[in-house]
C-alpha cells in the first residue's frame, strides 16, 4: 500500500488536501467535492472512453492533460502493456488540473493469458463456483497487465444457436444464468473492489441482445415486457445484487427503442427499481449508432438521447464530449443530467480505490501469467465443461495400451482454434493440442497415426468481398494436396483399431458478428466424416464449436461423441484425461442442440400450445437432437420416483421434494440431478418446465444417495409485466431427473 500513503496529488496543491483526496472521507462526499471543482469539459471527459493506441502518447497526453479521458480500452497493439498504462496514467494524475485517474477496461471474458473454456462450455459444468474461480484467476492476470475493469460477464439469455455470441453466455435458462452472473461478478470483484488483484465487472449487453431476429448479430429484438421480466432481466438483476459496478448498454433495438437509448430499461428498471449505483457504459459506438437505427438525426441528438436514457459513459465515439457542452449552453440538456452521470463514474473510481492506487506494478506481469495453479484450474475447467453426447456400447473410455489409434481431423494439432473467441491476451503457443494431450498420455511407444484429412473450411482460394471480409471462392477447385490429405486420412482409419476424429467449426465462426445459417460441420468435414465412418472402425468424435451444433449424422454413425466446445489452453490434456478414462465426463448441456436450423428456437422452457399433439413438422420431429440438461458419463444412474414431504403447501411455507439416485454402472461417476417445476394453471401461461434447482453428486458403483430440494415461494414465483412478483395458488408439477426431457412429475397444490 506504499502508493496509497503517498499524497500523489499534493505536489500541485500547495500541500493542502481536498476532501476528495482523503480516502478516510465517505465516497459520496468525495464525489460531491470533486464534482464541485470540475469544469464542464472535465465532466464530459469523465464520460468518455477512448481507444488507447500503442504509439500515440502525444495525442493521448494532450487529451489527458485537459481531463478529457474517463477511461481507456486498449487497441490490439496496446494490450498487455502496463508500462504504457502507467506512463499515460502519470499524465492524468500529475499533469491534469484535478488529477483524476482513468479506468482501463478490457474484454477479459474467459481468461486473460490463461485461457479457459468458453463461457457456454463452462456453464455446462453446472458449477458456478468453478466459474467464480476462473474469473478470479482472470482478474488476477488482467490486473497484472494493467486492467481495472473487465467487460464481462455477458449474461444475455440466448436461444438461437445461429447467433455467434451464444458462446459468450450461459445458455438458454434464466435460473442457471442468474447463478453464473452472480458467480462471475464475485469472481471478478471479490468482496473488496479495492483489492488490486480484482477487477470491476460489467454486466452486458443490457438488454435483450441475445434475442436478435434471425440470430443475426446486432439485429432488432421484440420482447414482450412479460418475457423480458422473466427471461432476460433476471440475470442482470442477479448481477447487480451481487455487486456489479458497471453495466453495458446493448446494440439491439428493443421494442422500437434501441437499448442504448432506452430510458425504460436503463433508468426506470435498472436505477429506479433495482437501485443500481454504478455506471452504464455504451457498447462500441452504440451511442452514435442511434443515428443508423433511426432514432437520432445526428451526433447531438444521439448523445442527448443516450445520456438522458441513462448511458453514463460513451465507448469509443465522441458525441458526448463533442456536443453536450453546447447542448448545455443552449439549455437542451440539463447540467444536472450530466452531473448525475459524472457522479456515477466517479463513485466507481473511488470505490475501486483508483485515486489511492492509480498505477500498476510493471514487474508483475509475466510472473502472474500461466501459473501452475491457473493451468491446473484450466485443465479442471475443461474436463468439467465437456459433454458426452453419445457413448454407444461403452466405446469410451479408450484403453491406453495396445491400441492402434488414428487421430484424424482439422483440429487435431490446432492451437489458436482451442482458445475460442474473445481469447484475451491468450497465445496459441500456450495451448496443449489434442495430439500433444494424446502423446503425453500414451507415451513414446504409442501407436498413433495423426493426419488432418481436411481443413476447417474448404481450403479453396479466397476472395475479398465488398465489405472487406475474406471468404473462400466457392468456384475455385480444391487443390491436389488437399485430395491427398483426404485419402491419407481414410487410409489411416482403415489401418487403425479405433479412430478419433476431431471436427467442428472454426473459432471465428462464433463470437461477435459470427452468425451462421447452418449449424453443421464446416468445409469438407462432413464428407471426411462419412468417408471415415464407412471404413467401419470404432469411431469417436470430439466436436469443437462455440454453439449448439446440428450434427445428426454424427449422432447416427459415430460410436461416441464428446462436445469439447473451445476448451482453452489445457484442452489437449483435458480431452486425453476424458477419452482415456483418467477423468469421467460430467458436463450437461445448457442449450438445446437442434436437429436442424429449421427447428430454431428449440429451447426446453417454452410454452405449451393449445394443441401440443401437433408440434411436429411435416419433415421432422419437434424434439431437439439433444435436450437442455443432457449429458452422459461412463456409468449410468437410476432415479426413484419423486416424493414430496406434503401434497400441499401454504403461501410462505416450504415442502421438500426428494428422490434416490443410484449409480447403476460399474464406474464411479458424477451426476447433475435437476429439479424442474411447472405452474400448471396461472394468471399468465408458464413454461412447460423450468429449472429451479440442481445438485452435482458423486457416486461410487452401486452407491445410492437421497437428493432433496426445498420448494417455497422462491421456486414458484414469476414476474408480471410490471416486474411484480407473483406466487399463485394452484397445482404444480415437480420433476427430479437427469435432463429436461425425462422423468415423471409429482404433484402438489399451493393453497
Ligand atoms: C462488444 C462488447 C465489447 C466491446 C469492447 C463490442 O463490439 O459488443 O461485448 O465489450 O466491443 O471490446
Amino acid at each position: 500500500m506504499a502508493m496509497a500513503d503517498q499524497h500523489w496529488h499534493d505536489y500541485n496543491k500547495n500541500g493542502k488536501k481536498d476532501v476528495f483526496e482523503d480516502p478516510a472521507q465517505p465516497v459520496e462526499d468525495r464525489v460531491e467535492d470533486l464534482l464541485s471543482q470540475m469544469t464542464l469539459e472535465e465532466k464530459l471527459g469523465q464520460l468518455s472512453q477512448i481507444v488507447m493506441e500503442a504509439n500515440s502518447d502525444e495525442i493521448h497526453a494532450e487529451h489527458l492533460r485537459r481531463g478529457r479521458v474517463g477511461s481507456f480500452l486498449p487497441a490490439w497493439e496496446a494490450i498487455g502493456k502496463p508500462d504504457l498504462r502507467n506512463r499515460l496514467q502519470r499524465i492524468a494524475v500529475e499533469e491534469s488540473r484535478l488529477g483524476i485517474p482513468f479506468l482501463m477496461g478490457f474484454d477479459a471474458i474467459h481468461g486473460y493469458r490463461t485461457v479457459f473454456p468458453i463461457p457456454l462450455g463452462l456453464s455446462a459444468s453446472w458449477e458456478p463456483e468453478l466459474f467464480n474461480r476462473v474469473q478470479e484467476t482472470t482478474a488476477f492476470e488482467a490486473t497484472a497487465a494493467g486492467i481495472d475493469w473487465s467487460f464481462a460477464p455477458m449474461v444475455d439469455l440466448a436461444r438461437d444457436p445461429r447467433w455467434g455470441r451464444i458462446s459468450e453466455g450461459f445458455g438458454e435458462d434464466p435460473y442457471l444464468g442468474c447463478l453464473y452472473a452472480a458467480a462471475s461478478v464475485k469472481g471478478f470483484q471479490g468482496d473488496d473492489p479495492v483489492d488490486r488483484r480484482r477487477v470491476v465487472s460489467c454486466l452486458k449487453h443490457y438488454v435483450g441482445y441475445g434475442a436478435a431476429e434471425g440470430g443475426r448479430d446486432y439485429n432488432t429484438t421484440d420482447i414482450s415486457e412479460y418475457n423480458l421480466r422473466n427471461n432476460y432481466l433476471p440475470q442482470f438483476r442477479a448481477g447487480v445484487e451481487a455487486g456489479a459496478m458497471t453495466v453495458m448498454a446493448a446494440f439491439n433495438c428493443l421494442n422500437g427503442i434501441p437499448a442504448s437509448g432506452n430510458r425504460h430499461t436503463l433508468t426506470d428498471i435498472l436505477r429506479k427499481e433495482w437501485g443500481f449505483q454504478g455506471f452504464v457504459v455504451s457498447d462500441w459506438a452504440s451511442v452514435l449508432e442511434l443515428i443508423e437505427h433511426g432514432l437520432a438525426d445526428g451526433p447531438a441528438e444521439a448523445a442527448r438521447f443516450a445520456l438522458e436514457a441513462g448511458v453514463d459513459m460513451e465507448m469509443v465515439t465522441s458525441s458526448y464530449i463533442d456536443t453536450l457542452g453546447e447542448q448545455v449552453a443552449s439549455g437542451k440538456v440539463s447540467l444536472e443530467t450530466i452531473d448525475n452521470a459524472v457522479r456515477n463514474v466517479l463513485r466507481i473510481k473511488f470505490r475501486r480505490g483508483l485515486f489511492e492506487n492509480p498505477y500498476v506494478d510493471e514487474r508483475w506481469q509475466e510472473s502472474a501469467f500461466l501459473a501452475p495453479e491457473a493451468l491446473r484450474l484450466a485443465r479442471e475447467a475443461a474436463v468439467k465443461s465437456c459433454v458426452l453426447l453419445k457413448n454407444e456400447g461403452n466405446c469410451l473410455p479408450l484403453k491406453t495400451d495396445g491400441l492402434k489409434i488414428a487421430l484424424i481431423g482439422p483440429l487435431v494439432s490446432e492451437r489458436e482454434e482451442l482458445l475460442g473467441s474473445w481469447a484475451g491476451f491468450g497465445k496459441g503457443r500456450d495451448v496443449v493440442t489434442l495430439e500433444e494431450g494424446f502423446r503425453a498420455k500414451l507415451g513414446l511407444d504409442a501407436c498413433l497415426t495423426v493426419c488432418r484429412g481436411c481443413g476447417l473450411t474448404k481450403g479453396r482460394r479466397t476472395i475479398t468481398r465488398t465489405d472487406g471480409s475474406v471468404v473462400e471462392d466457392p468456384d475455385a477447385p480444391i487443390d491436389e494436396v488437399a485430395e491427398q490429405e483426404f485419402t491419407d486420412a481414410v487410409e489411416a482409419a482403415r489401418n487403425a483399431d479405433v479412430v478419433v476424429l476431431a471436427l467442428g467449426e472454426p473459432r471465428g465462426w462464433s463470437g461477435e458478428n459470427a452468425t451462421r445459417t447452418e449449424l453443421g460441420l464446416t468445409g469438407r468435414q462432413e464428407e471426411l466424416f462419412q468417408a471415415v465412418a464407412s471404413v467401419g472402425k470404432p469411431l469417436v468424435v470430439v466436436l469443437f464449436g462455440g454453439r449448439p451444433m446440428s450434427v445428426v449424422s454424427l449422432q447416427e454413425k459415430a460410436d461416441a461423441l464428446l462436445m469439447a466446445w473451445q476448451p482453452g489452453v489445457q484442452g489437449g490434456h483435458a480431452l486425453a484425461d476424458l477419452l482415456f478414462g483418467d477423468a469421467s465426463p460430467s458436463g450437461k448441456l445448457t442449450a438445446s442442440f437442434p436437429r436442424s436450423v429449421g427447428q430454431v428456437p428449440v429451447h426446453y422452457n417454452g410454452f405449451n400450445t393449445g394443441r401440443p399433439q401437433y408440434r411436429d413438422y411435416r419433415d421432422s420431429t419437434h424434439l431437439p437432437l439433444y435436450p437442455f440438461g443432457h449429458g452422459l458419463t461412463y456409468t449410468t444412474f437410476e432415479y426413484s420416483p419423486v416424493e414430496l414431504s406434503s401434497p400441499s403447501l401454504s403461501r410462505g411455507g416450504k415442502l421438500t421434494a426428494s428422490c434416490t439416485v443410484t449409480n447403476s454402472g460399474d464406474r464411479p461417476g458424477t451426476e447433475i440431478v435437476q429439479l424442474y417445476i411447472r405452474d400448471v394453471a396461472a394468471s399468465r401461461v408458464r413454461p412447460i418446465r423450468e429449472l429451479k434447482g440442481f445438485a452435482k453428486i458423486e457416486l461410487m458403483p452401486g452407491e445410492s444417495r437421497r437428493v432433496s430440494f426445498e420448494i417455497g415461494d422462491e421456486q414458484l414465483r414469476f414476474f408480471d409485466e410490471n416486474g411484480n412478483e407473483l406466487v399463485e395458488p394452484g397445482v404444480f408439477h415437480v420433476w427430479i431427473c437427469k435432463d429436461s426431457a425425462s422423468g415423471k412429475p409429482a404433484v402438489f397444490e399451493l393453497q
